[in-house]
């Protein structure tokens, strides 16, 4: 507590927008990736580099930021964009965030990222109190509530994305010129979309939980000091109409995509038994109400969402319903049902991650299907998930492999890996330079995407990318959507994770120990092998650029195809197992 009072006292304050904290000014603003190469002075608590990182991954979220940006923004070479969405049906629906490399906006996955966040910073939220990132967070997760809110106009209609996929992706180029047809979709009572309004419940259930300061108990939840009960009220409002529109929507219940074909380009989901547990419990920790956590284990029973390997992620919530169950099982006995039941299952997941689950030679975590794309995500959900389960772990054994295989995917991510390479933008010298993202690579032709400009015109500053291939290799090319893209869901495992190692840990991330030149040293020869660059149909790179020209050229009538060979990455995430 003291340090606010210090910046309070002591500090400057800019304005920001009304009602939410103060943020301090100058700004905190990321370091040159040369200190990411520096031992801090370890053994305390908080450990600055992981401060550091912290404060990096909340900043890749201001990067992100779509619509009118506020005099306080950090992201200097960000400009104001798409601020007549909504124009199409009458509503403002700018702001929230572009979804990811591209300037999508999508209201399933950014749920889901900050369900994520919110969960960890109420479980986790001190690590941002120590770490000075707290106002960051609030700024944060306002950005994408109060558009949560702008997409939520009344009780049975919640907007579910902005901006045609497949147009959207074949623009490349800066925030300025981004093409001005930007459809709106909506779900309704008739054409319901049962996990985005579960999915948008559980989001707005999750953040109230924190607005409220509300607490499993000091052993379980430490909630970030950013309470504001009149905003949770509106946020708990929210969740509770968006559960029952989709539990009763007239028009039943049904995949989004069902109802909204266009959302099935880049996010269809494969179901919404996982959403809907998922948002009845954050209901039932919200208000403490035993009908929510009745409804819970109904729809674990009716979807059969026990015995699940699968990966955590924006369509799969179900591992994640296990930890909540057995957190608030032991948190709250009276609420909840026996904890010996859930810490059986969260046991029998995790011993499968231990003991089961394959890895690449270099120990990342491996999902084949899920990690064929974006490798990092399932890893670092895996590392989120076993580390917030660890302290309930029924022996002293199970508790130390968790946190020991949890720390060997945090390692692997941060650079203990065989390429050198820490793979979040900005916090290394090793760390990616080619981030395929449209609006930091500073360039305009497509069919030039990875040679013009040479070099990435801005840093996007802690964007995870998506990660190495099977054989641990990574290419650092902007046009390897797989490898290189950047997007909301690929941070939030980091935000948790850098806010337990504030908390917890006072040795460096390991990146401080990668000096320049250790990635260039093993970078590897050739091209990639991947959704990106197909290896067997000998299509080159060179023969991409030539379908980009061709596209150009001819127009429109291949623009699926492009899209297909350069931006298919939503697509081919979904190779991921039901619920
Ligand atoms: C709480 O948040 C609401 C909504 O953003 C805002 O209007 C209000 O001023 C805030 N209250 C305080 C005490 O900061
Ligand atoms: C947080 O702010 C306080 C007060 O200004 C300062 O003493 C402390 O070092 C800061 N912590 C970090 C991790 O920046
Ligand atoms: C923002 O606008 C400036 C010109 O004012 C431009 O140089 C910069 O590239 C733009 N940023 C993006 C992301 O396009
Ligand atoms: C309900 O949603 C469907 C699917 O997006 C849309 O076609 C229809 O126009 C919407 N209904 C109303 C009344 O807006
Ligand atoms: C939040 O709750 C904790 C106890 O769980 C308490 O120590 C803290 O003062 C509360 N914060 C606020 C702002 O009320
Ligand atoms: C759904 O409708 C039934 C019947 O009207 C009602 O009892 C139930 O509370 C509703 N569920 C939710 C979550 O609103
Ligand atoms: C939550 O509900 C349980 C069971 O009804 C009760 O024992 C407990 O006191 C309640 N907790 C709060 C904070 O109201
Ligand atoms: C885009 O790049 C292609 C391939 O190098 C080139 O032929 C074309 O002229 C460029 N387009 C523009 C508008 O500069
Ligand atoms: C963090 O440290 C505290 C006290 O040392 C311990 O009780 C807790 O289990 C640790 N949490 C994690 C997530 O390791």
């Amino acid at each position: 507590m003291l340090h606010h009072f210090a910046v309070l006292i002591f500090g400057a304050f800019a304005g920001s927008a009304l009602g939410q904290l103060p943020l301090p000014s100058p700004p905190s603003l990321p370091p040159d990736a040369s200190s990411g190469a520096q031992a801090s002075s370890a053994g305390r608590v908080p450990n600055p580099q992981w401060s550091t990182l912290l404060g990096n991954s909340l900043y890749f979220y201001e990067a992100q930021r779509s619509g009118r940006l506020p005099s306080t923004k950090r992201v200097s070479w960000r400009n104001d964009s798409a601020v007549n969405d909504g124009s199409d049906v009458s509503l403002d629906l700018s702001g929230g965030y572009y979804d990811a490399g591209d300037y999508i906006k999508c209201t399933f996955p950014l749920s889901f990222t900050i369900m994520s966040a919110c969960w960890g910073a109420n479980d986790f939220g001190r690590g941002y109190d120590l770490a000075n990132q707290t106002s960051y967070l609030d700024d944060m997760l306002r950005w994408g509530l109060d558009w949560l809110i702008k997409a939520h106009p009344s009780s049975d209609t919640l907007y579910v994305q902005v901006a045609d996929a497949n147009l959207d992706n074949a623009y490349w180029g800066g925030d300025l010129n981004i093409p001005s047809d930007r459809p709106s979709y909506q779900i309704n009572s008739t054409n319901p979309g049962t996990d985005a309004a579960a999915g948008a419940a559980a989001a707005f259930a999750a953040c109230s939980n924190i607005y409220a300061n509300r607490s499993l108990g000091p052993s379980y939840s430490s909630p970030a000091s950013l309470q504001n009960s009149s905003y949770a009220e509106t946020l708990l409002s929210h969740a509770q109409q968006l559960y029952s529109f989709a539990v009763n929507a007239s028009g039943g219940q049904q995949t989004y995509q069902t109802a909204v074909p266009a959302a099935g380009i880049a996010y269809a989901s494969s179901g919404y038994g996982d959403d809907l547990a998922m948002a009845a419990l954050m209901l039932a920790y919200a208000t403490n109400s035993s009908t929510y956590h009745a409804e819970a284990q109904g729809y674990y029973k009716q979807y059969g969402l026990g015995g699940s390997n699968a990966v955590f992620n924006w369509d799969s919530k179900t591992p994640g319903v296990y930890v909540l169950f057995a957190q608030l099982a032991q948190a709250v006995p009276g609420l909840s049902g026996e904890f010996s039941q859930w810490q059986t299952e969260s046991e029998r997941y995790f011993d499968h991650i231990v003991n089961g689950q394959g890895t690449t030679k270099g120990g990342l975590l491996w999902y084949p299907g899920d990690s064929d794309d974006a490798s990092l995500n399932p890893a670092l959900n895996a590392a989120m998930l076993l580390t917030r389960y660890a302290p309930m772990a029924s022996t002293p054994e199970k508790q130390a492999s968790y946190l020991a295989a949890a720390q060997k995917q945090i390692d692997y991510a941060l650079g203990n890996n065989p390429m050198s390479a820490p793979y979040v933008v900005g916090s290394n010298p090793n760390s990616p330079s080619n981030p395929h993202s449209a609006m930091a690579s500073g360039g305009n032709n497509i069919s030039e995407i990875d040679t013009s400009p040479p070099q990435e015109a801005y840093v996007l500053y802690g964007a995870v990318v998506g990660g190495p291939d099977n054989k641990d290799r990574f290419y650092d090319i902007r046009s390897d959507w797989p490898e290189t893209e950047v997007a909301l869901d690929y941070n939030a495992p980091l935000l948790t994770l850098a806010a337990m190692h504030v908390l917890n840990d006072s040795n460096d991330p390991f990146f401080t120990r990668l000096q320049p030149g250790a990635y260039d040293a093993r970078r590897p020869g050739g091209q990639p092998c991947d959704h990106a660059f197909p290896c067997r149909s000998g299509l080159s790179n060179g023969a991409k650029i030539a379908i980009g020209v061709v596209v150009g050229v001819v127009g429109a009538a291949l623009l699926g195809l492009i899209a297909y060979y350069f931006y298919n990455v939503h697509k081919a995430r979904q190779y991921k197992t039901a619920y």
